[in-house]
């Protein structure tokens, strides 16, 4: 069985359950992500509701991306990174009053609007401190993509987004408000999408959007395609980088830009997503009626993805060579549904054995709970142990 790479002797002295992240992992990631934007001048701007371990955006910021927050909270843990405000966009279709001030405050890139009401409120804060503010209207393209339906977010019948039939109206009001200056459209189809087509089909349907404005002499200088390239849960070993090259290529070869327009992103899973990986060690193994289950010391409070959209993360045996075993994996919280997989092939387990389940850089950390009066887990980094 092919494992990661993990300082298994090192990780005796350390309590469990913990995130671990490999910042070579990482660093190889960025490089790769940053060789490939540079070559066609886009924009990257990190997702940072992925995951904003401070460790992490050290390295984003050395990178020089921008960020994509939308909170105050990560606007502010994205500044006390370095991040500049000028780099920074801020989405969310409920953006409270402080949040805005905050925005407008430190000047930030744009704020990508996602309805009519949220657009008078920003015009309206923004006027009472004399300023413009800079804003990208969110445009629900009505993409549909092979993702989880939890994480889609480009349909019509989504909470996020302006609907193209409301344009006209938007249109129209848009000169009346004198403290907003359009500067761009933004599009967010959806996470963990593998299936490079769906990029594509965004690509294609900007095409037509773009013409609504252009053909109304309306002046956009960026679009932003949002996130949503997905990794690859399956071979974590394997595929540890993102075809950031493909990816890029679809936008280049599919979307037309007008005069100067610069096209921006906001990645998160896909710089992230694997090199973080939650390690824990068994607790138990408890005999079934017809089968085994392998109680960990991690459970849904500290990786919920699996509880919360089924998803999948590879699961390692990092202490045993023995040969596989069938196992449902499970962690200690009170719910049926605190499993992180069934009828799962393991190398056969013992108590105090680690476990590590990968792929969890991306909405792992940033999603822990306190159910069950459970405390956080430990973080820990590959450069720790020189490595
Ligand atoms: N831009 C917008 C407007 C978004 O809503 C998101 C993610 C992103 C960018 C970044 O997408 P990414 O490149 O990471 O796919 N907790 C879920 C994922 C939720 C994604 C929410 N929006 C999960 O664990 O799969």
């Amino acid at each position: 069985m092919i494992k990661g790479n993990f300082p298994v002797e090192k990780f005796k002295a350390l309590t469990t359950p913990f995130y671990y992240y490999d910042m070579k992992v990482l660093r190889d990631t960025i490089t790769v992500l940053k060789n490939q934007a540079d070559k066609h001048h886009f924009t990257v701007h990190y997702a940072i509701k992925a995951n904003f371990n401070t460790n992490i955006l050290k390295e984003i910021k050395q990178a020089d991306f921008g960020a994509d927050c939308v909170s105050g909270g990560e606007i502010q843990l994205a500044i006390k990174a370095g991040i500049n405000p000028s780099k920074i966009v801020f989405a969310g279709v409920g953006k409270a009053d402080w949040e805005i001030n905050l925005a407008l405050e430190h000047q930030i890139f744009c704020f990508n609007v996602e309805s009519i009401p949220e657009l008078e409120v920003i015009n309206q804060l923004a006027a009472a401190k004399d300023i413009k503010a800079r804003i990208a209207l969110r445009i629900n393209p009505n993409v549909m993509v092979n993702t989880h339906h939890y994480i889609t977010t480009g349909l019509n019948e989504n909470k996020f987004g302006i609907n193209m039939m409301d344009l006209d109206e938007l249109i129209k009001l848009l000169p009346l408000l004198k403290n907003i200056e359009l500067i761009g459209l933004h599009f967010h189809i959806g996470s963990q999408i593998t299936d490079l087509n769906s990029f594509k089909g965004l690509a294609i349907r900007i095409n037509e959007i773009q013409h609504y404005f252009y053909s109304r002499n309306i002046k956009i200088q960026h679009i932003n395609v949002g996130g949503g390239l997905g990794i690859d849960y399956e071979h974590p070993n394997h595929i540890p980088i993102p075809d950031f090259e493909s990816y890029f290529n679809v936008f280049s070869e599919h979307l037309i830009l007008i005069s100067k327009q610069q096209l921006h992103f906001e990645l998160g899973r896909s710089i992230v997503g694997q090199c973080g990986s939650l390690v824990s060690r068994v607790l138990y193994i408890k005999q079934g009626v017809s089968k085994k289950f392998m109680i960990l010391d991690a459970g849904m409070t500290d990786l919920i993805r699996p509880a919360f959209y089924q998803a999948f993360h590879r699961i390692e045996n990092i202490s045993s060579e023995e040969e596989p075993e069938e196992y449902d994996v499970v962690g200690p919280i009170c719910e049926s549904s605190d499993t992180f997989i069934k009828n799962y092939a393991v190398n056969a387990s013992k108590r105090g054995d680690f476990i590590v389940l990968r792929s969890a850089g991306a909405y792992g950390e940033v999603m822990v709970s306190h159910y069950n009066s459970r405390k956080s887990p430990d973080i820990h980094t590959s450069d720790e142990f020189g490595l």
